[in-house]
């Protein structure tokens, strides 16, 4: 094969890998059991959080969460980069009421004074595109992550 073929071959087989993960995250959430600041997540939220995703988050975050290269270390900013929000990264250690604020407020309304690169959403996304893109971030997950997630959220009251 020519280089140009090969080329087009690496970029069909990324373009197969990203479908491929998009339908396993669109069957991977049952209603019922995913729910989101205690309200069940629909479908259609879903939807919509992938297309928040797409067009706000996955410049940073990276278009099929795996954040960005060598996220565990410092920028020469001194800020860290963006983590995955797949199973890799720790995005499933916070409650949901803390992703809605981190996700709005940035991530200092979580920790005062901490400085980064996570802007806030407040005035760009609505609050119900916020839950939305969260929602469907959760639905990538898998059952243990998902259900540790849960834990914490009924723990922390994050439900409500
Ligand atoms: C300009 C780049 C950028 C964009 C765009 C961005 N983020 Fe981030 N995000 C970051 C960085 C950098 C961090 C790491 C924060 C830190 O520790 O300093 C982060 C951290 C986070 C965290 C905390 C994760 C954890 O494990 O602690 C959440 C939640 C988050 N982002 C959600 C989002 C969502 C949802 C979107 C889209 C609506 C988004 N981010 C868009 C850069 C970005």
């Amino acid at each position: 094969m020519t280089r140009r073929g090969w080329g087009a071959a690496a970029a069909l087989v990324a373009v197969i890998g990203a479908a491929g993960w998009i339908a396993a995250a669109q069957q991977a959430p049952d209603e019922e059991s995913l729910t989101f600041l205690g309200e069940p997540v629909t479908i259609a939220q879903l939807e919509l959080g992938q297309e928040v995703y797409a067009a706000s988050c996955a410049s940073c975050h990276g278009e099929t969460l795996k954040g960005q290269p060598d996220w565990r270390r410092r920028n020469e900013n001194g800020r860290m980069p963006a983590p995955p929000h797949d199973a890799s990264g720790h995005t499933w250690h916070h409650a949901d009421r803390q992703l809605f604020t981190i996700t709005k407020l940035g991530v200092s309304a979580i920790v005062p004074g901490y400085e980064s690169d996570m802007p806030a959403f407040e005035g760009i996304l609505s609050d119900h595109e916020i839950a939305a893109v969260l929602a469907f971030i959760k639905s990538t997950w898998p059952e243990r992550e998902r259900g540790f997630q849960a834990r914490i959220t009924a723990k922390e009251g994050g439900g409500s």
